[in-house]
Protein backbone atom coordinates (compact mmCIF):
# COMPACT_ATOMS: atom_id res chain seq x y z
CA UNK A 1 0.00 0.00 0.00
CA UNK A 2 2.70 2.21 0.86
CA UNK A 3 4.57 1.94 -2.34
CA UNK A 4 1.69 3.81 -4.32
CA UNK A 5 2.40 6.79 -2.23
CA UNK A 6 4.14 9.47 -4.25
CA UNK A 7 4.47 11.76 -0.86
CA UNK A 8 2.81 12.35 2.30
CA UNK A 9 1.16 15.34 2.45
CA UNK A 10 -0.04 15.97 5.94
CA UNK A 11 1.55 13.31 8.37
CA UNK A 12 -0.46 11.71 11.36
CA UNK A 13 0.59 13.90 14.45
CA UNK A 14 0.13 17.08 12.25
CA UNK A 15 -3.45 15.53 12.02
CA UNK A 16 -3.98 15.12 15.31
CA UNK A 17 -3.11 18.41 16.49
CA UNK A 18 -5.18 20.22 13.71
CA UNK A 19 -8.22 18.38 14.58
CA UNK A 20 -7.79 19.35 18.36
CA UNK A 21 -7.55 22.70 17.50
CA UNK A 22 -10.65 22.31 15.44
CA UNK A 23 -12.58 20.40 18.74
CA UNK A 24 -11.69 23.10 20.47
CA UNK A 25 -13.04 26.00 18.65
CA UNK A 26 -16.22 23.70 17.94
CA UNK A 27 -16.34 23.05 21.59
CA UNK A 28 -16.29 27.05 21.96
CA UNK A 29 -18.44 28.06 19.53
CA UNK A 30 -21.40 25.68 20.23
CA UNK A 31 -21.22 25.72 24.47
CA UNK A 32 -24.98 25.92 25.34
CA UNK A 33 -26.11 24.94 21.54
CA UNK A 34 -27.97 21.71 20.03
CA UNK A 35 -25.03 20.25 18.43
CA UNK A 36 -25.71 17.57 16.10
CA UNK A 37 -22.48 16.36 13.99
CA UNK A 38 -23.36 14.77 10.77
CA UNK A 39 -20.63 13.06 8.91
CA UNK A 40 -20.84 12.35 4.98
CA UNK A 41 -19.91 8.88 4.87
CA UNK A 42 -17.29 7.26 4.13
CA UNK A 43 -14.62 9.23 3.48
CA UNK A 44 -15.31 11.48 7.00
CA UNK A 45 -15.29 8.49 9.30
CA UNK A 46 -11.82 8.74 10.49
CA UNK A 47 -11.75 12.86 10.92
CA UNK A 48 -15.27 12.31 12.35
CA UNK A 49 -14.09 9.68 15.15
CA UNK A 50 -11.00 11.67 15.76
CA UNK A 51 -13.01 15.16 15.90
CA UNK A 52 -16.19 14.11 18.39
CA UNK A 53 -13.42 13.21 20.73
CA UNK A 54 -11.47 16.28 20.84
CA UNK A 55 -15.46 18.08 21.32
CA UNK A 56 -15.84 18.81 25.06
CA UNK A 57 -19.40 19.57 25.06
CA UNK A 58 -22.01 17.36 24.51
CA UNK A 59 -23.33 16.61 21.29
CA UNK A 60 -25.12 14.32 19.14
CA UNK A 61 -23.64 11.85 15.86
CA UNK A 62 -25.77 10.97 12.98
CA UNK A 63 -24.68 9.49 9.30
CA UNK A 64 -25.20 9.99 6.16
CA UNK A 65 -24.02 8.51 2.80
CA UNK A 66 -24.12 9.89 -0.84
CA UNK A 67 -22.57 9.35 -3.95
CA UNK A 68 -22.11 11.30 -7.15
CA UNK A 69 -22.86 9.29 -10.03
CA UNK A 70 -20.37 8.47 -12.05
CA UNK A 71 -16.45 7.06 -10.01
CA UNK A 72 -12.58 7.56 -11.15
CA UNK A 73 -11.54 10.97 -9.41
CA UNK A 74 -14.31 13.47 -10.43
CA UNK A 75 -17.28 14.27 -9.16
CA UNK A 76 -20.48 14.88 -11.16
CA UNK A 77 -22.33 17.19 -9.59
CA UNK A 78 -24.86 14.76 -9.20
CA UNK A 79 -26.00 13.45 -5.73
CA UNK A 80 -28.02 10.29 -4.63
CA UNK A 81 -28.60 9.67 -1.16
CA UNK A 82 -28.03 6.17 -0.46
CA UNK A 83 -28.50 6.62 3.59
CA UNK A 84 -30.52 9.63 4.81
CA UNK A 85 -30.02 10.47 8.47
CA UNK A 86 -32.14 8.94 11.19
CA UNK A 87 -32.55 11.79 13.58
CA UNK A 88 -35.33 14.16 12.73
CA UNK A 89 -33.11 17.89 12.30
CA UNK A 90 -35.41 20.30 13.86
CA UNK A 91 -33.85 22.55 16.45
CA UNK A 92 -30.70 21.21 15.91
CA UNK A 93 -27.72 22.94 15.17
CA UNK A 94 -26.11 20.63 13.01
CA UNK A 95 -22.48 20.66 11.85
CA UNK A 96 -21.58 18.91 8.75
CA UNK A 97 -17.98 16.74 8.78
CA UNK A 98 -17.07 15.88 5.65
CA UNK A 99 -13.17 14.74 4.51
CA UNK A 100 -12.54 16.95 1.48
CA UNK A 101 -14.07 19.67 0.22
CA UNK A 102 -13.22 19.70 -3.90
CA UNK A 103 -15.87 21.12 -6.12
CA UNK A 104 -18.26 21.58 -3.60
CA UNK A 105 -21.00 20.14 -5.51
CA UNK A 106 -21.57 17.63 -2.74
CA UNK A 107 -21.48 19.98 0.16
CA UNK A 108 -23.90 22.42 -1.97
CA UNK A 109 -26.38 19.68 -2.70
CA UNK A 110 -26.41 18.46 1.27
CA UNK A 111 -26.48 21.50 2.71
CA UNK A 112 -29.47 23.05 1.06
CA UNK A 113 -31.46 19.67 1.50
CA UNK A 114 -30.99 19.79 5.65
CA UNK A 115 -31.48 23.53 5.08
CA UNK A 116 -35.52 22.49 3.79
CA UNK A 117 -35.66 20.19 7.93
CA UNK A 118 -35.97 22.80 10.05
CA UNK A 119 -32.60 22.94 11.25
CA UNK A 120 -31.46 25.96 13.98
CA UNK A 121 -28.18 26.01 12.22
CA UNK A 122 -25.91 24.55 9.62
CA UNK A 123 -22.32 25.04 9.38
CA UNK A 124 -19.35 22.75 7.88
CA UNK A 125 -16.22 21.29 9.02
CA UNK A 126 -14.25 19.86 6.48
CA UNK A 127 -10.87 17.87 7.08
CA UNK A 128 -9.31 19.15 3.80
CA UNK A 129 -9.62 21.86 0.94
CA UNK A 130 -8.87 22.04 -2.63
CA UNK A 131 -10.39 25.92 -3.32
CA UNK A 132 -8.35 26.15 -6.61
CA UNK A 133 -11.30 23.61 -7.46
CA UNK A 134 -14.52 25.61 -6.30
CA UNK A 135 -17.45 25.33 -8.70
CA UNK A 136 -20.28 25.45 -6.25
CA UNK A 137 -20.27 28.20 -3.60
CA UNK A 138 -19.80 26.65 -0.56
CA UNK A 139 -17.19 27.42 1.94
CA UNK A 140 -16.10 25.42 5.11
CA UNK A 141 -16.66 26.93 8.73
CA UNK A 142 -14.03 24.92 9.83
CA UNK A 143 -11.19 23.30 8.04
CA UNK A 144 -7.87 21.39 8.60
CA UNK A 145 -5.71 22.00 5.33
CA UNK A 146 -5.85 24.00 2.30
CA UNK A 147 -4.15 21.22 -0.83
CA UNK A 148 -2.85 21.43 -4.01
CA UNK A 149 -4.91 20.33 -6.71
CA UNK A 150 -3.42 16.85 -6.40
CA UNK A 151 -5.57 13.42 -5.79
CA UNK A 152 -4.95 12.42 -2.08
CA UNK A 153 -6.22 9.19 0.08
CA UNK A 154 -5.33 7.90 3.61
CA UNK A 155 -7.00 8.97 6.76
CA UNK A 156 -10.27 7.85 5.35
CA UNK A 157 -10.16 9.43 1.90
CA UNK A 158 -10.41 6.36 -0.69
CA UNK A 159 -9.31 5.49 -4.73
CA UNK A 160 -11.33 3.21 -5.65
CA UNK A 161 -12.16 2.62 -2.10
CA UNK A 162 -8.81 1.73 -1.31
CA UNK A 163 -6.00 3.32 1.26
CA UNK A 164 -8.75 4.50 3.66
CA UNK A 165 -6.52 3.15 6.95
CA UNK A 166 -3.43 4.97 6.08
CA UNK A 167 -2.90 7.38 9.13
CA UNK A 168 -1.67 10.31 7.40
CA UNK A 169 -2.75 11.85 3.80
CA UNK A 170 -0.82 11.11 1.06
CA UNK A 171 -0.70 11.47 -3.01
CA UNK A 172 -0.76 8.71 -5.10
CA UNK A 173 1.68 7.68 -7.51
CA UNK A 174 -0.23 8.27 -11.03
CA UNK A 175 0.74 5.53 -12.34
CA UNK A 176 -1.83 3.53 -10.16
CA UNK A 177 -4.80 5.13 -11.77
CA UNK A 178 -3.14 3.90 -15.09
CA UNK A 179 -3.79 0.35 -14.23
P1 LIG B 1 -16.99 17.61 -4.41
O1 LIG B 1 -18.46 17.40 -4.55
O2 LIG B 1 -16.32 17.79 -5.74
O3 LIG B 1 -16.61 18.69 -3.43
O4 LIG B 1 -16.40 16.21 -3.96
C1 LIG B 1 -16.27 15.85 -2.66
C2 LIG B 1 -16.06 14.37 -2.59
O5 LIG B 1 -15.21 13.89 -3.66
C3 LIG B 1 -15.33 14.04 -1.31
O6 LIG B 1 -16.23 13.79 -0.27
C4 LIG B 1 -14.52 12.81 -1.71
O7 LIG B 1 -15.28 11.67 -1.53
C5 LIG B 1 -14.25 13.00 -3.17
N1 LIG B 1 -12.90 13.56 -3.41
C6 LIG B 1 -12.60 14.77 -3.92
N2 LIG B 1 -11.27 14.96 -4.00
C7 LIG B 1 -10.71 13.83 -3.52
C8 LIG B 1 -9.35 13.41 -3.33
O8 LIG B 1 -8.36 14.11 -3.61
N3 LIG B 1 -9.18 12.17 -2.81
C9 LIG B 1 -10.22 11.35 -2.47
N4 LIG B 1 -11.50 11.70 -2.63
C10 LIG B 1 -11.75 12.93 -3.16
MG1 LIG C 1 -16.57 11.68 0.58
Amino acid sequence: MKNDILKVLVTESELNQKVNEIGAAISRDYEGKNLLLVSILKGSVTFMADLMRAISIPLKIDFMAVSSYGSGVKTSGVVKIIKDLDIDLSGYDVLIVEDILDSGMTLKYITELLKTRGTKSIKIATLLDKPSRRKADVKADYYGFDIPDEFVVGYGLDYDEKYRNLSYIGVLKPEVYAK
